[in-house]
């Protein structure tokens, strides 16, 4: 049943059924529509209840129905406009969520009342849609035009002391919401209605609806970077505000309509998907998510305090574990120790804000600071953060394999060792796993969970299980150099970095990636990370630095082409925002307003001419595609080598922890809609043009799958199955 009635005197409980989180799917609307309409017509009932089974109000529209071929036949604004306009008055009991249609439909309901662990929203933005149920009209309605946009623009979780503040709620209960929307409903019966239906009022505003609302479209453009769905809100907001309710319907009607034909939403439904499913891993063996028990993590510990080791630190105590976390010396852990003290501070403030705070005993209350690995004997997981030498982390390896109890997991944070070499050192492979964080850890979703060749499932279970715990998104990959995120990487940089040689500047490819959507290009991004850090990693290679062979032309290493900008840069000393100068220039060491900076102008234009470099002419189009294909090309390897197990994990890993935009669903997802021949082509074309770039050569899956006809995304995994699975 997708909706069922109980009687509680004269007032009809009406509740949704539609488990995990009560969608509001046609089965649903359709039971609601016939609920009402039987109510509406009882002589027994003279108030109306709206609730959700299992402690949930609603999660919404159902999002598959949006692609799936049997589209809506109900419309969720008609249920709407039904239930304001009844005269027997109807009182929604929020609890759990109540997001998108669910808040719109508690909206259209005459009274609210939420439990106060509730969170609202209308997070329709982040799917690549607008509030379509009347939610663009009645919010502004019911709590003005600022606090309605910021919520509908930000597609943010309301909690429920907010909302009550707000006026979204009309009462915050401890206890069941339903039983108090009972006794709501029956104090209500009789009194007059007009004024709580929502669209029968005007907006009301006192400020210059106009150029408040072009501030915010200017800002939400430079913001969101090519996503329409916040411009689209802003322009339903603006109708709230300029027509009577029912034309503001059908704009925002028209507006979604002209959303759905961008293509959009789409790739961020597949996004919003392929999150979810991350989470199902199988490995090759049969061991799955959900025939594997996570062990319980209660303690954990982290070794170094640096950049990475203070994110993890604050994200594990923010989740309530309680934390040892270990330097090398007095001075790096006062450091560390004052870093996360302030991190966890401003933790502290957001939940305050958001109307909650640390329960005693919790967050600052649970790190304990030491330089004695003694201590960390008995904890159940530690995640190793020291700096990235295999020599030094099998150092650690093997001093925590001797002093910690037997069955504690040894994680490490590196970014592309060897996990194997790493587990090698230790008496229990079996539980070293790599937990790779993204900077800022305590900020950034993203968690690459690496397999080891002897990784047991348990243990990918207790970190994939820790990923969930500190709310991140953990996506299994296997043990490669560099993993995935970063692997993909390199090519991307190279093609960044043949770009300057060829004429272009820093900022003009960074400036065409941005317009793309990335949060960062790649000469911002490569700075902001430290330029020393691929520096040293080159020289331990033989790239750069002593290491090379004498003889070896400058722009070549083994027969390939290499361009030593980047190694040129840091023997000056410029080693990025860390030192002010890298490839832009920055107010002071640390700064972070990045600036076209005339020397590095001056310093491409001698390199070019030292080494007879002809500018060649690559139109601004020819930017996104070297360096977006180069890394689709390698995500296709990573995909034919079996490092991850499928198109959707590399889309989550780039979403979540390297700013692609997900309005264009991830960067796999981009080759589908660009055509996998179109990709090929272009690939084909420079490699054949470019032979000593290797990392251009179209891979062999990409061929493949071109060569039968370019299927869609959710149909290459047919073509997987035939490869290696590494996991
Ligand atoms: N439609 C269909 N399925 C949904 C859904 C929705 N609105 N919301 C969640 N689900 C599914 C998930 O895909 C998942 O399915 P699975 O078990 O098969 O993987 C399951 O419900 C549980 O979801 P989560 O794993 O995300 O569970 P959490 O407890 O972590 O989070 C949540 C719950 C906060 C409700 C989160 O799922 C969420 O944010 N959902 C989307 C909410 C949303 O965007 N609503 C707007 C929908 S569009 C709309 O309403 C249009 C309207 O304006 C007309
Ligand atoms: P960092 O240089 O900022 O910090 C390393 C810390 O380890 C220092 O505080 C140092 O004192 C401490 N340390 C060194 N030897 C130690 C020992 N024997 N015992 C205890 N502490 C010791 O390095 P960062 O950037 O935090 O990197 C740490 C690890 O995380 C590396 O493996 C790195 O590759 C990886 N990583 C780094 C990312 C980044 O953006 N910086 C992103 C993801 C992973």
């Amino acid at each position: 049943m997708a909706a069922t009635r109980t009687l509680s005197h004269t007032v009809a409980v009406i509740k949704i059924n539609n488990p995990p989180v009560n969608a509001l799917s046609t089965p649903v609307c359709q039971a609601l529509i016939k609920e009402l309409a039987e109510v509406k017509k009882d002589p027994s009932v003279e108030a109306i209840v709206l609730c959700g089974a299992n402690g949930k109000f609603s999660a919404g529209a159902d999002i598959r129905e949006f692609s799936s071929a049997a589209r809506r036949t109900v419309s969720l604004e008609d249920i709407n406009a039904e239930i304001e306009s009844t005269t027997k008055p109807v009182v929604a009991a929020i609890e759990g969520v109540a997001l998108g249609g669910g808040l719109e439909l508690a909206l259209s309901c005459h009274y609210r009342v939420a439990h106060i662990k509730t969170v609202m929203g209308l997070p329709e933005v982040l799917i690549g849609i607008l509030p379509a149920a009347g939610g663009t009209q009645r919010l502004p309605r019911l709590i003005g035009i600022p606090a309605a946009l910021d919520i509908i623009v930000r597609g943010r979780h309301v909690p429920a002391t907010e909302a009550f503040q707000l006026g979204i709620v009309d009462e915050v209960v401890p206890s069941s919401a339903i039983a108090a929307a009972v006794q709501m409903a029956r104090k209500v019966i009789g009194k007059p209605m007009d004024s709580r239906r929502l669209s029968t009022n005007a907006v009301q505003y006192n400020i210059n609806v106009d150029a408040f609302l072009d501030t915010a479209l200017e800002k939400a453009k430079r913001q969101f970077r090519g996503a329409q769905a916040p411009l689209a809100c802003i322009e339903a907001v603006r109708a709230s505000a300029q027509l009577p309710y029912q034309r503001g319907i059908e704009k925002e009607r028209q507006l979604f309509a002209s959303l759905w034909a961008t293509g959009q939403p789409q790739a961020q439904q597949y996004a919003f998907f392929s999150e979810r499913n991350v989470g199902k891993w199988t490995l090759p063996s049969g061991e799955r998510w959900d025939n594997v028990r996570p062990c319980q993590i209660r303690t954990a510990a982290v070794i170094g305090l640096g950049t990475m080791g203070r994110g993890i630190v604050t994200s594990l105590s923010k989740s309530n574990i309680p934390v040892i976390a270990l330097e090398q010396d007095t001075k790096q852990l006062d450091s560390g120790k004052k870093a996360v003290n302030s991190l966890l501070e401003r933790e502290a403030e957001k939940l305050k804000k958001q109307g909650n705070s640390f329960a005693e005993g919790n967050g600052l209350g649970s790190v304990h600071f030491t330089l004695n690995f003694e201590d960390l004997k008995n904890v159940d997981l530690v995640i190793e953060a020291v700096y990235e030498n295999m020599n030094l982390k099998k150092d650690i390896f093997r001093k925590l394999s001797s002093i910690m109890k037997p069955d504690a997991f040894l994680c490490t944070n590196t970014s592309g060792l060897n996990i194997d070499e790493i587990a090698s050192v230790t008496n229990r492979p079996q539980l070293v796993i790599g937990t790779h964080f993204f900077s800022p850890a305590n900020i950034m979703r993203l968690l690459e969970v690496v397999r080891g060749r002897h990784t047991s499932p348990t243990t990918i279970a207790t970190a994939m299980s820790l990923g969930k715990m500190l709310g991140k998104v953990a996506v299994l990959v296997g043990n490669c150099p560099l993993f995935v995120g970063n692997r993909m990487l390199g090519p991307y940089l190279e093609q960044a970095n043949y770009l300057l040689e060829e004429g272009y500047y820093p900022e003009e490819v960074d400036q065409a990636l941005e317009e793309f959507g990335f949060a960062m290009g790649p000469f911002r991004m490569m700075d902001l990370a430290g330029l020393d850090v691929g520096w040293r990693s080159r020289m331990e290679k033989g790239l750069a630095g002593s290491g090379v062979p004498p003889g070896t032309p400058a722009r070549q290493r083994e027969g390939n082409r290499y361009c030593p900008l980047a190694d040129m840069l840091c023997e000056l000393g410029r080693f990025g925002q860390k030192s002010g100068k890298g490839w832009y220039q920055y107010e002071k060491p640390g700064g972070r307003h990045a600036h076209p900076d005339p020397w590095v102008r001056d310093f491409l234009a001698k390199y070019r001419k030292t080494y007879n470099i002809k500018q060649q002419a690559v139109h601004p189009e020819q930017i996104l595609q070297r360096c977006l294909y180069a890394l689709i090309n390698e995500g296709f390897r990573v995909l034919e080598d079996g490092i991850a197990s499928g198109p959707e994990d590399i889309d989550v890993i780039y979403n979540n922890g390297y700013g692609w935009p997900k309005h264009r669903g991830g960067p796999m997802y981009y080759a589908s809609a660009v055509g996998l021949h179109e990709v090929l082509m272009v690939l084909e074309g420079y490699h054949k043009a470019n032979p000593d770039v290797p990392s251009m050569k179209p891979s062999f899956l990409l061929k493949k799958l071109a060569a039968v006809g370019g299927p869609p995304i959710k149909e290459w995994r047919t073509q997987l199955g035939k490869l290696p699975n590494k996991l």
